[in-house]
């Protein structure tokens, strides 16, 4: 039995189904709990319903859960009628301080005291959120990328107000949905995640910038060098096989210096609209004729059966056996 807050989970709200929360009510689903949304847009539940059709062939390829069913989910227009049932909250409103306060401090009113409440914000700190909540000690950052019914990453954070135990609740129902959570021991503006693709990005801009690299090849750089071995294996563990037999304690002793020096040469880019326009019409060339619904299921696919793969490895290692196939 799936528990968060020391209590069975049944029935998940999500607020807000836009662009994140359809996602996160698809994989809801397809975990085998009763979903109901909640959003006050005239044709969020046509959208919503639309989304999860199209998201569920990838969900049954990724595998079901038992009990699962689009059946399950309900939609509302009042916030109020949705949340006094909901056992765990998944909040993914639009991305403003003022707006996300106010709805913070009305979804406490009307959920449970013993739910948790995360918030799908990606910038917004959650000492922030839970500033005017009557019970803010169950609310706290659940943040993925996108789409969360792919991406295994869950980023928990809590805020000043955050009980150690909500904290702890949500990283094990996370993971008990086969999430992969990180705990945040700090709060900071983007998390860790967005942070990261924002490090990169700052080089890719200034490389395109410096005229060292096409928008397409920097994309080259990345998606068939480094990035597809960090969709495998974190950067420092990396290291240890770059030190060779030596691991990484050669790579620190004779490796790291050199590194230092490149990180002392990043660049800043300057973001002018004339760099802008050089990326757009450098995707736009990449992308051609192929709409973005159409990129984002050929990404679907391969990060699938890349997961699956690791997952065959992790099992194979869990067992005792060698961790690669037999040749
Ligand atoms: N889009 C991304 O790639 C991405 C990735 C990670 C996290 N996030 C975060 O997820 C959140 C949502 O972003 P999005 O891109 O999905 O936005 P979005 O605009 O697609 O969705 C927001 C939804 O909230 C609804 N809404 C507005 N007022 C509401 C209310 N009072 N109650 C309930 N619903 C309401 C809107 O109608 C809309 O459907 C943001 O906090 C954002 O930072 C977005």
């Amino acid at each position: 039995m799936i528990t968060s807050y020391n209590k069975p989970v049944h029935r998940i709200a999500i607020v807000g189904p836009g662009v994140i929360g359809a996602s996160w009510a698809a994989e809801y689903l397809a975990r085998g709990f009763d979903v109901v949304a909640t959003d006050p847009a005239p044709n969020a539940e046509a959208n919503l319903r639309k989304y999860i059709d199209n998201a569920w062939k990838d969900l049954t390829t990724a595998g079901l859960s038992k009990g699962a069913s689009r059946d399950r989910l309900t939609c509302t227009t009042d916030l109020k009628a949705a949340l006094p049932k909901a056992d765990f909250v998944q909040e993914n409103g639009p991305e403003r301080p003022d707006f996300k306060i106010k709805l913070f401090a009305d979804m406490s009113d009307a959920t449970p005291v013993d739910s948790l409440i995360a918030s799908s914000s990606s910038g917004i700190t959650p000492s922030v959120l839970q500033s005017k909540c009557k019970h803010p000690e169950r609310i706290l950052i659940g943040h993925t990328s996108n789409p969360p019914h792919i991406i295994p990453l869950v980023e928990v954070v809590g805020g000043t107000k955050t009980s150690p135990d909500a904290i702890q609740q949500a990283l094990a129902f996370y993971a008990a949905i086969g999430k992969k959570p990180v705990y945040l021991k700090k709060e900071l503006p983007g998390h860790v995640g967005n942070r990261l693709q924002a490090a990169l990005y700052r080089e890719v801009m200034y490389l395109i910038q410096q005229d060292v690299l096409s928008v397409e090849d920097a994309d080259v750089a990345v998606s068939y060098g480094p990035g597809l071995r960090w969709g495998v294996m974190g950067p420092s563990l990396q290291w240890h096989l770059a030190g060779g037999a030596g691991g990484i304690k050669h790579f620190m002793d004779h490796l790291m210096d050199p590194l230092a020096g490149v990180i002392k040469s990043l660049g800043t880019p300057d973001i002018t609209p004339e760099l802008k326009q050089t990326i757009v019409e450098g995707v736009l060339r990449q992308a051609a004729t192929r709409l973005v619904i159409e990129l984002a299921g050929e990404e679907n696919e391969l990060l699938i059966g890349l997961l699956r793969l690791r997952g065959q490895t992790e099992n194979r290692a869990s067992r005792g056996e060698p961790k690669r196939a037999a040749a």
